[in-house]
């Protein structure tokens, strides 16, 4: 599902399974010791999903620490990201000469939880879901909107090291399978305020995907 909404420069590896925690490196294993059996399930495949991507791009096997704010540390020369949700875990990752950012982030395919939407967009952005409902009806719009901001915050931090809020991207859905996010603040290192991504539904899940190429 995640390879259909990437470019073809980007590597990514999914599962809708678990693998094993012995798959983790040592240096990693310390991240998962006190937490909830799911946390620990969702990290491991999440790193398993993360080194099968890497491979796509022949990096060696590694450990990848957990980073600031939780974001994932990629070994030296990659971009990438990892997402997983019930019943599916992604990464997805590419040569950092080539991608500034990448970020994906994945759902159940269902209606956001009461009260949620109002929390995470603008009026804007609500008033432009009715017209995707009238047009697909069978599309849980208000969930791709969320998971696209996701998305966005994945490729916004790595790069600024910031907190962004939902209210400072405006994201854009084309029915036909892609989204425009316009950032309310810039910043250098991103080096552009609209972003530009992609999103697909299937069998109960659905994704988003932003690959901020390089220039
Ligand atoms: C960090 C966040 C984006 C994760 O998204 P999520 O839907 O809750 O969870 P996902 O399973 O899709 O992603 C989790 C993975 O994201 C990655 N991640 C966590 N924090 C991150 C960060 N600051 N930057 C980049 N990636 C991050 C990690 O790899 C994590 O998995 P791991 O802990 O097993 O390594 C989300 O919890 C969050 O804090 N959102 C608030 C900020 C935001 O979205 N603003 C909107 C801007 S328009």
């Amino acid at each position: 599902m995640i390879a259909d909404i990437l470019p073809a420069w980007v590597a990514s590896a999914e599962e809708f399974g678990d693998v094993p925690e012995e798959t983790l490196f040592p240096e990693e294993r310390p991240l998962v010791e006190r937490v909830a059996d799911r946390r620990r399930r969702e990290f491991v495949t999440g790193r398993h999903c993360a080194r099968r991507a890497l491979a796509g791009i022949g990096v060696a096997p590694v450990a990848i620490p957990r980073g600031e704010r939780g974001a994932p540390v990629w070994p030296d020369g990659v971009v990438g990201s990892i997402t997983h949700c019930s019943g599916y875990r992604a990464a997805a990752v590419g040569p950092a000469e080539a991608a500034l950012a990448i970020g994906i982030d994945a759902e159940p395919h269902e209606h956001l939880p009461e009260g949620v939407l109002p929390r995470i967009a603008a009026p804007a952005e609500i008033a432009a879901l009715t017209a995707l409902r009238d047009a697909d009806d069978a599309v849980c719009w208000d969930a791709i909107l969320f998971s696209a901001k996701e998305s966005v915050y994945k490729v916004w931090f790595p790069l600024t090291r910031r907190w962004l809020d939902f209210s400072e991207a405006v994201v854009d859905i084309d029915p036909a399978g892609g989204f425009e996010a316009r950032l309310l603040v810039a910043d250098p290192a991103v080096g552009t305020t609209v972003l530009r991504g992609r999103w697909t539904v299937r069998d109960g899940h659905l994704a988003t995907s932003i690959a901020l190429p390089r220039g």
